[in-house]
């Protein structure tokens, strides 16, 4: 996996038909999708409840891009082995998780998965000044993680400029998630990200066996930005 700060469109399937998950990500990687976007919920630290371990093994499989793996769940220490085994590239775990992200992060690079460190909307930016060496990707929420299709909370794009200018030539993807359209996307891009997910705006209208909507949602992201 290469570093590169070029805008990518991550998909996540969290808006996929949960019954056809191979099926979905092999035809959202050939509309274009540039990283496949694994949400993990625990019920617990969010409120709502997704998948563990052995359906992200099953997928991998299915993906020929980036698993980018982000993980709502509380504790995380206990599960990192298991989702780095599991194949994922990326693996995302919240500041707000536990007291010992410093501890989480450093075990997370030493299972060999890229290091992703996301902060809620309403966690600032200011005590991450001691992890930016031990990070590859930092994910903003611009929605309260738990669910897809909920609205882009504004005050983000502010964060994201700090955070840009904290992170300076660093090699540190940064990634936003929720509320990613056409309209909110190139706030974004020009405050700094480069990686956006989006789910509802990427699945809107397409299926399996009609993968075309896919193609164009992901192509009216990309045209918003440039
Ligand atoms: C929210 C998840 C997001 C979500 C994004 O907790 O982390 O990845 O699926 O969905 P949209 O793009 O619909 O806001
Ligand atoms: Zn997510």
């Amino acid at each position: 996996m290469s570093f590169d700060r070029s805008v990518k469109i991550a998909p996540s399937i969290l808006s996929a038909d949960f019954a056809n998950f191979g099926a979905e990500i092999e035809a959202v990687e050939a509309q274009g999708a540039d990283w496949i976007h694994v949400d993990v919920m625990d019920g617990h630290f969010v409120p709502n409840l997704t998948f563990g371990p052995p359906l992200c093994a099953a997928i991998r499989k299915h993906i020929n891009t980036v698993m980018d793996v982000h993980l709502m769940i509380s504790p995380v220490d206990p599960y990192i082995e298991a989702f780095a085994d599991a194949g994922a590239d990326v693996l995302t775990a919240h500041l707000e998780a536990g007291p010992h992200i410093h501890r989480t992060l450093q075990a997370i690079r030493g299972a060999g998965c890229k290091a992703g460190l996301a902060l809620n909307p309403g966690t600032g930016v200011e005590d991450i000044d001691y992890l930016l060496d031990m990070v590859d990707l930092i994910c903003v929420m611009t929605v309260n993680p738990g669910f897809g299709g909920q609205k882009f909370i504004h005050s983000q794009v502010e964060k994201v400029r700090k955070l840009r200018s904290m992170i300076g030539d660093r090699p540190i993807h940064i990634e936003i998630d929720g509320g990613i359209t056409p309209e909110t996307a190139p706030l974004m891009a020009a405050a700094g990200a480069d990686v956006l997910v989006a789910g509802s705006a990427v699945f809107k209208g397409g299926s399996v066996q009609n993968p075309a909507p896919y193609g164009e949602n992901i192509r009216a992201i990309k045209a918003s930005v440039v």
